[in-house]
């Protein structure tokens, strides 16, 4: 089902949104650069050095060197972005917008002081104004254009068999597993056997058989961030990972040694979509390292691979610097999350996951606490009644389950996109574990298959 664009309908104009910033992200971070005054000399000194530092398409270095906006915004770029390039030339932002319209610097000059130019007959394409014209164009895109035309058609031709097999992306299971650290240490360091962790890895060896026989295309892994991709001076509530590629971040330990992390560009830009359209407030990552909070659950799930078997789309949670967002907007954001996933027009498989937890508390006089009854009763009450769950005050996980517990909250969001609380079937359990300690932390873990 395609999201909904009106803007798509309104003539002469670019919304900048997921798709375009996906496009246009290296064209766009190569402008930033130009915030610096040593990258502006180099720039202008050799400008195709310059931007061959740049991972950009050949197309957008041509639109660059052409200086052509509108070229440029075709192939993703932002004007805000831009207008650090345009400003490098020592234009103004008239001199910029006039460029793109056709009309000379001195007529667009002309038509802002006499009011500028108006929404009449420029609301919808197809009226009669004066901004339903072609667009401008220069020279070089025209040429670039008649040179590429036959590769444009192939890849229209190839879009559109896709298209013909489609269909819809299905939610088929969630998974729920604690992270610890020391988990993936154990993995790094060979220790797996050992007496200590020994019980808590034999804990997932069932979960491993199942994954062979239901590996994904896609996870969709709820976690959070460990100060380390956010530090204080920016604390997203809900962020989505859209890039292509996530390393494994330093932590202090050094990058653990797991692949890289492959992501869906084009599936989270979809979701981030569907759900900000849906109301929920999501920060877009589009450079995001990730640490064990991700890192720890695949191994759980797939040991120790040399390459990740599926892609992920990595979905960071606040649950480190209070207010951190209650249960119930987690239940209710995991039902837009199913709804985003399900209205994506590829047949692919897509597990969501929910880590972190079960009880630790990590600082204070009462670090070490751990409740396994409180645990095994949140794990009936998620496979049962998660609804009911979702009301649970924050400060109910604080004082039952530790501090750290609270990321608990993050099962909900998983457990909310599952197919019954949308009025479908109820999950059947593939698998449940519970085990302690790891470290400071009651492991948890379940797996639930949609019916
Ligand atoms: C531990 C658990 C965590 O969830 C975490 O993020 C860090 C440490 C622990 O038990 O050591
Ligand atoms: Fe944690």
């Amino acid at each position: 089902m395609a999201l909904e664009k009106p803007y798509l309908n309104v003539p002469g104009t670019t919304i900048f949104d997921a798709d375009q910033s996906r496009k246009g992200y290296w064209l766009n971070q190569f402008c930033m650069s130009l915030m610096q005054a040593d990258n502006r000399t180099r720039f202008k000194q050799d400008e195709d050095a310059y931007l061959a530092e740049w991972p950009m398409t050949d197309e957008q270095r041509a639109a660059v060197r052409a200086r052509d906006l509108n070229w440029m915004m075709r192939t993703g770029g932002n004007i805000y972005f831009l207008s650090k390039l345009g400003a490098t030339d020592g234009l103004s932002f008239q001199q910029m917008a006039g460029s793109m319209t056709g009309m000379t610097e001195q007529q667009y000059r002309e038509m802002m002081l006499s009011g500028g130019r108006s929404p009449e007959g420029n609301r919808f394409v197809g009226e009669d104004g004066n901004a339903q014209g072609p667009m401008s164009q220069s020279e070089a895109w025209k040429e670039w254009q008649a040179q590429h035309q036959l590769a444009q058609a192939i890849t229209q031709a190839d879009a559109a068999s896709q298209n013909a097999a489609a269909g819809q992306a299905r939610v088929t299971a969630s998974v729920f597993a604690s992270h610890v650290p020391a988990i993936g240490a154990a993995v790094d360091h060979g220790k797996t056997g050992d007496d200590y962790w020994a019980p808590m890895f034999k804990g997932f060896e069932p979960s491993k058989e199942w994954m062979k026989k239901n590996t994904p295309d896609v996870i969709f892994l709820v976690y959070n961030d460990h100060a380390t991709n956010f530090d204080l001076s920016v604390i997203p509530t809900f962020a989505i990972g859209t890039a292509a590629e996530f390393e494994p971040a330093d932590e202090g330990y050094g990058p653990r040694p797991v692949p890289t992390v492959k992501g869906h560009p084009r599936l989270a830009a979809h979701i981030a979509q569907s759900v900000i359209q849906q109301d929920f407030d999501l920060t877009i990552v589009n450079d995001l390292k990730v640490d064990h909070g991700l890192t720890v659950p695949l191994n759980l799930m797939f040991g120790s691979p040399a390459e990740w078997p599926c892609l992920v789309i990595p979905f960071h949670v606040n649950v480190v610097q209070y207010p951190v967002p209650s249960g119930a907007r987690c239940f209710a954001l995991g039902q837009a999350i199913r709804k985003a996933i399900e209205s994506y027009d590829e047949p692919l498989n897509v597990q969501i996951w929910g880590t972190g937890g079960m009880s630790h508390q990590l600082q204070g006089p009462r670090a070490g606490l751990i409740n396994a009854e409180w645990d095994n009763q949140f794990l009936d009450r998620l496979i049962a009644d998660p609804r009911d769950l979702s009301t649970m005050p924050h400060i109910d996980y604080v004082r039952e389950a530790g501090s750290e517990g609270i990321e608990l909250v993050m099962w909900l969001i998983a457990r909310g996109a599952m197919a019954d609380v949308a009025g479908g079937k109820a999950p059947t359990v593939a698998h449940r574990f519970f085990h302690v300690p790891a470290s400071n932390t009651a492991v948890g873990h379940l797996i639930l298959e949609n019916g």
